[in-house]
Formats: C-alpha cells, sequence, structure tokens
C-alpha cells in the first residue's frame, strides 16, 4: 500500500498529531480541512473522533487538482465533499457553514494572514464553530519548532480559545501547535 493509502492515525506520529488536531474540537460536527490533500487527516479525525464517539462529518478543499482527486479515489464515499478551490476564495455549495474549519497560515504571504483567518472565520465557520490554525514542523528545518498559531493570532489582538502542540513520540520534540478561536 502506498504512503497515501495509510491511514494518518495509524502511525504513532501520525496519530499524535491528529489527535492534537481533534483538540480544536468539541464534539460531533461539521468539519472542513482547508488545505485537505489527500483526505488523510480527514480521515484520521473520522476514526479518532469514533473513538471518543463523536460523529465528524468531513469536507475537504484543496488548491491541488490532482490532490482532491486522489482524496476521492481513496475515500469514495466522501467524495462529493472533496472540492478543488482556494481557502482565499472558496465558496461551499449552498452557502454552507462549518462547526470546525482547519487551515494554516503557511499558505498566504506574512501580510495576508490575518485577513485569510478573518475570512475563514466570517465566511465559513458557523456561528459557535471554532477556527482551527495549524503549524507542523518542517523536515527541512528539524532543529527548530514550529511557529506558534496561538501567539501569530494574539499578536492581531484576537482571544485565543485553546492551545495545544503534539510531541513526536520518536524525537520528543514539538512537531505540531494548535490554536483555535471560536466564532
Ligand atoms: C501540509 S498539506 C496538509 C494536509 C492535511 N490537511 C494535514 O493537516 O495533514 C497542505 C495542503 O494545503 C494545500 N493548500 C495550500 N494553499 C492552499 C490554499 N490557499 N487553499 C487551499 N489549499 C491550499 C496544498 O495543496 C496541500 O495539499
Amino acid at each position: 500500500m502506498s504512503t497515501a493509502g495509510r491511514v494518518f492515525a495509524a502511525t504513532p506520529r501520525g496519530g499524535e498529531r491528529a489527535a492534537r488536531c481533534l483538540d480544536g474540537v468539541d464534539g460531533d460536527g461539521i468539519f472542513l480541512d482547508v488545505g485537505a490533500a489527500n483526505g488523510l487527516l480527514l480521515e484520521s479525525l473520522v476514526m479518532w473522533g469514533a473513538e471518543r464517539r463523536w460523529r465528524i462529518d468531513p469536507w475537504g478543499v484543496d488548491t491541488s487538482a490532482a490532490l482532491v482527486a486522489l482524496a476521492r479515489d481513496r475515500l469514495p464515499r466522501w467524495a462529493d465533499r472533496f472540492a478543488v478551490g482556494d481557502g482565499r476564495t472558496w465558496s461551499p455549495p449552498g452557502g454552507r457553514r462549518f462547526d470546525a474549519v482547519r487551515s494554516e497560515l503557511g499558505y498566504v504571504a506574512d501580510t495576508d494572514q490575518e485577513r485569510f483567518a478573518r475570512r475563514l472565520l466570517d465566511d465559513l465557520v458557523a456561528p459557535g464553530g471554532r477556527l482551527i490554525i495549524c503549524s507542523y514542523l518542517s523536515t527541512r528545518i528539524a532543529t527548530s519548532e514550529p511557529p506558534s498559531p496561538a501567539e501569530e493570532i494574539r499578536g492581531w489582538g484576537w482571544d485565543v480559545a485553546g492551545e495545544a502542540a503534539a510531541i513526536d513520540p520518536w524525537t520528543g520534540k514539538v512537531f505540531t501547535r494548535i490554536a483555535w478561536v471560536s466564532r
């Protein structure tokens, strides 16, 4: 089986990352991954959510048509929930809103990050829902930690509702940081 065909959470490393992302969720809900790639994180969140007896309804959008095609191919039961689009402008069908929206600030230039987060929060997160911002350690800079999205968000003068960090079980280093804000 290819790497893309494996459930992310099936490895200790992927499982820790998915579990921390799930910390930003507080129960059943519709979850949108902006930058969903091949759907592996969504697939893992559904699995880990079920272990907490939560029903996570997965949706994904990605700028890469090839990765969206792969996600649809891997996860045919959710094929109509994966869309090709840019998180800066994408509008979901029927004006749908989501209980949780996950994304990364690194998708846009530093100067556009607050505007990007504001657009996700206002246009895609349902009232009472959450925007979850993740930051991952790049394998190219293995000695440092991922930037803190909580610090970034507080720097804009926004309230951070919660934050979490995932520790790589193999290296003991922080390799994922997440922060979430409520709408
Ligand atoms: C590191 S992967 C994230 C995969 C998965 N969501 C996770 O957290 O493990 C980043 C993905 O974001 C997509 N992406 C980058 N900029 C984007 C944007 N502006 N809108 C939507 N997707 C974007 C890339 O094509 C890539 O597939």
